[in-house]
């Protein structure tokens, strides 16, 4: 199988895997990562093959959506891409990629780097950012059922892992605790660029929404 077919194997895998999934974690975010992707790998030194794998197939069984089992979506992606005969040394480098990409709180020490994990992180936390980022945080709050803000419960920066996984705090928090941290975060000289407009987006968005919210 050439590149081109395991590419389109694997859209139309994850297609099928995410036709129910929540609106910020659905076929469309996969399809703006993977384009995202391959334009910052335009600027970076990296397998071509690999980023485009691991974005198609990042999500592919997120740990939020299975009680918090990080392993499932690396297993699913292995075994999707040994099904395709691929070659073992791709395979492992998707899976790392998979189990590393994740924010959970930021605070914790990544072991795995690369670079095309480097650049499907950035793009992934991009699509976080900016517009995009904002529909995504009211449509997972709105999938929680958790309020849109509350001004008695204030921001928690401190979150661990296991804190941040059962937050069930306002979704304006979420700005706080993760989405202002993402510009500071990015890893390529092309993810940054993109973050500076996105970042300022949703400042932008959270002070008007203060402003209304105080008239
Ligand atoms: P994480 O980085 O938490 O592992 P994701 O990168 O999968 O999660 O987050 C995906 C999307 O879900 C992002 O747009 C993010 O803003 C949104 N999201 C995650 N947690 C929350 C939350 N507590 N409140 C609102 N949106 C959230
Ligand atoms: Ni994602």
């Amino acid at each position: 199988m050439n590149e081109q077919e395991i590419i389109l194997k694997t859209v139309d895998f994850v297609k099928e895997k995410l036709q129910n999934a929540e609106a910020g974690h659905d076929w469309f975010h996969i399809e703006r990562v993977w384009k995202l992707s391959k334009k910052i790998a335009e600027t970076e030194e990296s397998n071509l093959l690999v980023v485009e794998l691991a974005a198609l197939l990042h999500d592919i069984a997120d740990s939020k959506f299975n009680d918090g089992d990080e392993l499932i979506g690396p297993a699913i992606a292995s075994s999707f891409l040994t099904s395709l005969l691929i070659d073992e040394k791709i395979i492992k480098e998707v899976r790392q990629i998979i189990l590393n990409i994740s924010f959970k709180g930021g605070n914790f020490n990544q072991t795995y780097s690369s670079s095309e994990l480097s650049i499907v992180q950035d793009a992934d936390r991009l699509d976080a950012m900016g517009a995009i980022g904002v529909a995504r945080a009211f449509n997972y709050g709105g999938f929680k059922n958790r309020p849109l803000y509350d001004p008695d419960i204030s921001p928690n920066l401190h979150m661990d892992k296991e804190a941040y996984k059962k937050s069930t705090a306002p979704t304006l928090n979420h700005f706080y605790e993760k989405l202002f941290l993402l510009k500071d975060k990015m890893n390529t000289k092309t993810g940054r660029i993109l973050a500076e407009e996105r970042h300022n987006f949703l400042e932008q968005f959270v002070n008007q929404f203060l402003k209304e919210w105080n008239p």
